[in-house]
């Protein structure tokens, strides 16, 4: 059966660059771990580089997408993955556990075939405040719908580290809120076909007929232009670090 980013992740690695920055930290939460498993890996992206890593990704069309170089990719799903209990010192998943059609599956066996510690990347649905919200007010429901409470890690993986992952201005990979400072990017069909929630959203082009005129009118710049000096923001992404089962 054809995966959902088999057809929502054409193109996907125009817009979708990994950030250096993002990978940085992520690579340093996975500490020293030689034996690594990304779940939801798509295209290859914040896999760090001399491993020994194992992607696991649904979509066939996302695994076209991974360079040449990359890690072998296995064609599965995190709810039910084709490794041995530990297999792995460490296991990763980023911008991913909001697809899975069951989550607490997903969890339990990221940390059946993982030893060490396990990173993810996700979005606090109860996080309020991004100004796009405003515009596209389903947003915020869609979240509370796929996005995991915050206190759902601890349950399947453990004790758990959570902090805000602050979103350079400039991200160069350009997830929902990512354009927080770019405001004119959300108006470029290109970047939104980038981004699973204008898929689910239908599109949201009345919403931002809205945005395009406030920042015609600078209405947008009077209301929010003191984002335009920040560098780097809290707007909701999370980086979940559990550690080894102890
Ligand atoms: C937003 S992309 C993120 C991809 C990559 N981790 C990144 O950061 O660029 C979400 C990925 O999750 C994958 N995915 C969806 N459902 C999944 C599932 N049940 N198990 C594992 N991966 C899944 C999608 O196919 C897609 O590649």
């Amino acid at each position: 059966m054809p995966d959902k980013y088999d057809a929502i992740g054409r193109g996907y690695t125009g817009p979708r660059q990994p950030d250096p920055r993002i990978a940085g930290t992520i690579a340093a939460a996975l500490g020293d771990a030689q034996r690594i498993v990304n779940i939801g890996a798509g295209s290859g992206a914040y896999e760090p580089a001399g491993r020994d890593l194992m992607a696991v990704e649904p979509s066939a069309e996302m695994i076209r997408q991974r360079p040449p170089t990359a890690y072998p990719a296995v064609q599965a799903s995190a709810e039910d993955l084709p490794f041995a209990d530990n297999s792995y010192d460490a296991g990763m998943a980023v911008l991913t556990v909001h697809h899975w059609s069951d989550q607490a599956r997903g969890l339990r066996e990221l940390r059946r075939v993982t030893r060490g510690p396990v990173v993810l990347v996700t979005f606090d649905p109860a996080h309020s405040g991004n100004w796009l919200d405003g515009y596209i007010p389903g947003l915020r429901q869609l979240d509370a719908g796929q996005m995991p409470p915050m206190d759902f890690y601890a349950r399947w993986l453990g004790a758990v580290a959570i902090t805000p992952l602050l979103i350079p201005h400039d991200c160069l990979d350009g997830f929902l809120y990512s354009y927080w400072r770019r405001p004119e990017c959300y108006l470029d069909p290109h970047l939104r076909d980038a981004i699973s929630s204008f898929h689910a959203l239908g599109g949201c082009e009345q919403e931002l007929a809205l945005l395009a005129r406030d920042l015609a009118s600078g209405d947008w710049d009077a209301q929010f232009g003191a984002l335009r000096s920040c560098v780097e923001l809290d707007v909701g992404y999370r980086l979940v670090v559990a550690s080894g089962p102890g």
